[in-house]
């Protein structure tokens, strides 16, 4: 089932006798999921993702815009006829039934035609907890769960009535480290097995990028970009999703383009095609730099950190729109600076470096290529 927005939008009146403003949570949302899609809806907290999933189910009423389901306007359709399975960030299951009674519980009030046997739900909780591997568990209750077997149970209790649309929102947020990866692997072979249109919401870039087919980067109430987890990373609309994406994140300098050369704290570091003459916001990924001693770019280590096959040089420059801020650097450890060094020059790759204008942070395209 493929999920359109057309120009979505919810505001949220300022309160009477408080100081706060309205707020535009979801801004002219206008483009399509498609059907068997995973999207990731990425933003920092606050930038209207659970608004957005509240929309799309029915818990909320847009302010204006539509939302169709295929070709069926669901916009005024009530939350339990939209057919769309939801899971929270906190499990939200009855700790007083059991895991097999929390399954079937979305079946239990069906009416009419619709109405279920005993032996019927029984069989679709089965298929429902084979998917995500908790058949062993139905006759406990939640208490004796571990977090990750709750949030299994939601999931389950999500898929049972075979929705049209699943809708995560910050399912990962309350488990470990270890149990998070695991269970984001597992969300996306169920996703798969299913075929269901899924809208999977995070703040998180590195979850986003590991269990997406496509991205919708979002910021407050506004899409900034839409594409393919590699496409966002690689190329970036703006400043503020280059800065969004990435672990370490990617370093932004002041720079200036001059006699057709890209500069940073005065020394040229690549060659471009443009004339312009300008003031340039310069952000360049910690694996776009290359130890040369023979460039005149240098910076000042801080700190050298071992990662294994690579090692990230912490440095600083005064070029650095942050001025108290680090760059990282990340360099194959055969190529790791001696001991005692208080300086590394580096060459750049031209293909991991992005230009920004300093006002706007919009992307500027130039194209740049390594000084002769
Ligand atoms: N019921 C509400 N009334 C007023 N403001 C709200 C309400 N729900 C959310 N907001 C505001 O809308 C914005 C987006 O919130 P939310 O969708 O929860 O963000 P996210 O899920 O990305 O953290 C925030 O500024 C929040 O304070
Ligand atoms: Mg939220």
């Amino acid at each position: 089932m493929d999920v359109t927005f057309r120009h979505l939008t919810k505001r949220f009146p300022a309160r009477r006798g408080s100081s706060a403003k309205e707020v535009i949570a979801v801004d002219d949302f206008d483009f399509t999921i498609s059907d068997g899609e995973l999207v990731g809806l990425l933003g920092p907290s606050g930038c209207g993702k659970s608004t957005a999933l509240n929309l799309i189910c029915g818990l909320l009423t847009p302010t204006e815009g539509e939302i169709f389901f295929g070709e069926e306007n669901v916009t005024a359709i009530p939350v339990e006829k939209r057919g769309v399975g939801m899971v929270f960030q906190n499990y939200a299951l009855y700790p007083h039934l059991t895991v097999y009674q929390n399954i079937i519980f979305p079946l239990q009030n069906l009416k009419g035609k619709d109405r279920l046997t005993r032996e019927q739900m029984r069989a679709k909780a089965e298929e429902a907890a084979r998917l995500v591997q908790i058949g062993a568990l139905m006759d406990r209750h939640p208490s004796e769960l571990s977090g990750g077997q709750q949030q299994r149970v939601a999931i389950a209790r999500a898929l049972v009535k075979l929705p049209r649309i699943l809708l995560l929102d910050e399912p990962l947020s309350n488990l470990d480290a270890r149990l998070r990866l695991q269970t984001r692997e597992e969300i996306r072979r169920i996703q798969l097995e299913t075929g269901i249109t899924t809208i999977f919401v995070t703040h998180d870039q590195e979850e986003a990028m590991s269990i997406s087919d496509r991205i919708v980067v979002m910021r407050d109430g506004r899409v900034q970009q839409i594409g393919a987890p590699q496409t966002i990373y690689d190329d970036p609309a703006n400043l503020f999703v280059a800065q969004f994406l990435g672990t370490p994140p990617i370093n932004v300098f002041h720079g200036t383009l001059q006699g057709r050369r890209l500069l940073m704290g005065g020394v040229p570091v690549l060659a471009t095609d443009t004339d312009e003459i300008r003031q340039i916001t310069v952000a360049i990924r910690p694996e776009g730099f290359i130890v040369d001693p023979s460039v005149p770019f240098s910076c000042s280590l801080q700190a050298v950190e071992v990662m294994g096959r690579d090692v990230s040089c912490v440095c600083t420059h005064p070029a650095m729109v942050n001025e108290s801020g680090r760059m990282r650097a990340i360099i194959d450890a055969g190529t790791r600076p001696d001991a005692g060094v208080s300086d590394v020059h580096f060459r750049l790759k031209p293909e991991k470096v992005l230009l920004f204008d300093p006002d706007t942070g919009e992307r500027l395209y130039a194209e740049l290529s390594t000084l002769r």
